[in-house]
């Protein structure tokens, strides 16, 4: 071999050992910048302490999303991190009643599929580390050098430890839904779209959460009507959440009865029957809110759907002076962009009577 050429090999070598060098340390310092010990998501996500906050004095907020036609669209908002998790004074009695729904239906209200396993860990993780001894400082407390988090309200206690398998997984979203009253579900975007791979869902409303899970987003979402209006640009949003800019949105339905845990075909809408006005008892009869949000989780890039469900009166309703208003938006489901949402929503049993409810001085 010539001089030139062992010259030219050994800086061929130099060269190529210090691009090696220099993208190892680039590939260390991508890393360590999402893991970094000491920048936990609640300071990327800047979650802002409720110092002092007495959860007994909190009213539930007020939704009232009534409008005299129903569209459906997206109708989304900006949210900030911080109110992920929304509490309020009705906070002890709803996570005592999720406790006791995941005693006697476990398998209905929550689960995880092993693709849904490092999402679960993440959320879990960012929960109960993070956001909740940071939003609620006087509820939740991290104590036995973070190894132990306490629930200062109802008194329990639970490892911090992150999940390991799907059994210890589904573990955690039991310990989650009695820690708060969002109900969640963790969706993974695929090629086909966006599949809900691991939920916890103790007040659905009209629906099997257990049937959801495994499920595409355009499947999950097969009952509701005209439904194909929105699905795509559903996906196309799913796709670009970006960490940090969460988002939420209302629904609303009525119901005659006070069960949060509903998950037979709402009001048996499959039904056609028409309630007399008797045969409702109005004293029983709610406005059924969910505060939805949406959100993406930094590591695993999963999406948070998760949702609180708010329980309003028509008797407070009409004392407000909204009964003409909520009447009107009842009948408003039958004229919008999806006037299947009429029988969807269970209306041909109650609707009538409820609006001469409504309307009636
Ligand atoms: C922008 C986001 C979303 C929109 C606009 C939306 C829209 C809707 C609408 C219009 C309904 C009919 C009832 C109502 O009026 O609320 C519905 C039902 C439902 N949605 Fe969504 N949805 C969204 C996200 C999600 C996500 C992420 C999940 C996660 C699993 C989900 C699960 C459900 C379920 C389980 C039902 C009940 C379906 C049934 O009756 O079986 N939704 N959604």
């Amino acid at each position: 071999m010539s001089p030139i050429v062992m010259v030219l090999g050994a800086v061929l070598v130099i060269i190529s050992s210090i691009h090696m060098l220099a993208s190892s340390r680039r590939r260390n310092s991508k890393a360590s910048h999402s893991d970094r010990p000491d920048q936990k998501a609640k300071d990327v996500l800047d979650i802002k302490p409720l110092n002092g906050l007495d959860y007994k004095a909190v009213e539930p907020n007020q939704f009232r999303p009534f409008k005299p036609i129903f569209h459906i669209t997206m109708a989304l908002q900006a949210d900030s991190p911080s109110e992920l998790i929304t509490i309020d004074s009705q906070y002890l009695d709803r996570v005592s009643h999720r406790r006791q729904l995941i005693a006697e239906h476990g398998d209905m209200v929550h689960a995880c599929l092993s693709s849904g396993l490092e999402a679960v860990r993440e959320l879990h993780q960012f929960l109960i580390r993070d956001y909740l001894p940071t939003r609620f400082p006087t509820m939740f407390r991290l104590r036995d050098q973070d190894r132990q988090f306490d629930n200062l309200v109802t008194g329990r206690s639970f490892p911090t430890a992150a999940p390991e398998n799907v059994e210890e997984a589904e573990a955690a979203l039991r310990m989650l839904a009695e820690t708060v009253e969002e109900d969640m579900f963790l969706l993974l975007g695929e090629p086909e779209g966006h599949r809900a791979v691991a939920f916890v869902c103790c007040f659905p409303s009209g629906f099997d959460p257990s049937t959801k899970v495994g499920r595409l987003l355009r499947e999950i979402h097969a009952p509701v009507p005209s439904y194909d209006k929105i699905g795509p640009s559903m996906e196309r949003f799913f796709s670009r959440i970006e960490v940090g800019k969460n988002v939420k949105r209302t629904n609303w339905s009525m119901q005659t009865h006070s069960d949060l845990f509903h998950y037979d075909r709402h009001d048996g809408h499959t039904s056609e029957d028409v309630l007399k006005a008797e045969d409702i008892d109005m004293s029983k009869t709610y406005a059924r809110i969910e505060l939805q949000t949406l959100s993406r989780l930094p590591k695993t890039r999963a999406v948070l759907f998760s949702f609180k469900t708010y329980l309003y009166p028509v008797e407070d309703l009409k004392k407000e002076g909204l009964g003409p208003q909520v009447a009107d938006a009842i009948e408003g489901l039958k004229t919008g962009n999806a006037p299947g949402m009429w029988k969807y929503k269970g209306a041909p049993q109650w609707g009538e009577p409820i609006c001469k409810y409504l309307r009636a001085g």
